[in-house]
């Protein structure tokens, strides 16, 4: 049996949204539910939406890795100013749980910082959950502090985490 490829970065075209949008939604029911109650995990799963990735396509840089051509996890950053994202957030990270622990996350926080460093950045920032801290920590980001965010009827805690380039 073929085993794994390599894993290949790409920008994430519009046809991919749908996509996107499914491995977020397993990340967040599978990868997350240990860190958050389910009716969090329900609130954070139905605020996204295709429409919601096209428009992080067409408004920010949306990194996808894909493994034997399936996407195997995505991550996406603000080059400027738009929307409700300042300069530099990092406000995507998912990795399908079939693929994670794999190096993934930080093969794309690792081509993110590229990026953003190639477009002269000089700093990121994210919103981070409680279960991509570790993570965001290993590729050197600090804790700030934690915040707290309504979602319809429940209040959800992430915590705003910074690196410098
Ligand atoms: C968080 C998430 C993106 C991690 O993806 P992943 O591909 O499994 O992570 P990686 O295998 O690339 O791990 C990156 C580093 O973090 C470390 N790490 C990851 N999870 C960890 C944990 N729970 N505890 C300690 N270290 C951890 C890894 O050991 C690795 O360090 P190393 O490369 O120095 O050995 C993934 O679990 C996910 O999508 N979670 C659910 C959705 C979510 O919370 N997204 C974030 C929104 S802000």
């Amino acid at each position: 049996m073929a085993g794994l490829s390599e894993p290949a970065v790409r920008r994430a075209l519009p046809k991919d949204a749908e996509r996107l949008l499914e491995v977020s939604l397993r990340a967040i029911r599978r990868s997350a539910a240990d860190h958050y109650r389910p009716r969090e995990i329900e609130a954070w799963a139905g605020r996204r939406s295709v429409a919601g990735h096209r428009w992080m396509i067409h408004n920010t840089a949306v990194l996808l890795a894909e493994v034997n051509g399936e996407v195997a996890g995505f991550a996406g950053v603000a080059l400027q100013q738009v929307g409700h994202l300042q300069v530099g957030e990092v406000d995507q990270l998912f990795v399908d749980p079939d693929s994670g622990g794999r190096g993934i996350a930080r093969l794309l926080l690792t081509s993110v910082a590229s990026l953003a460093r190639a477009a002269g950045l000089t700093a990121l920032h994210t919103h981070a959950s409680w279960r991509a801290v570790p993570a965001f920590e290993r590729l050197g980001y600090e804790r700030v502090e934690v915040e707290a965010v309504e979602l319809s009827d429940v209040t959800l805690t992430r915590v705003l985490m910074r690196t410098r380039l």
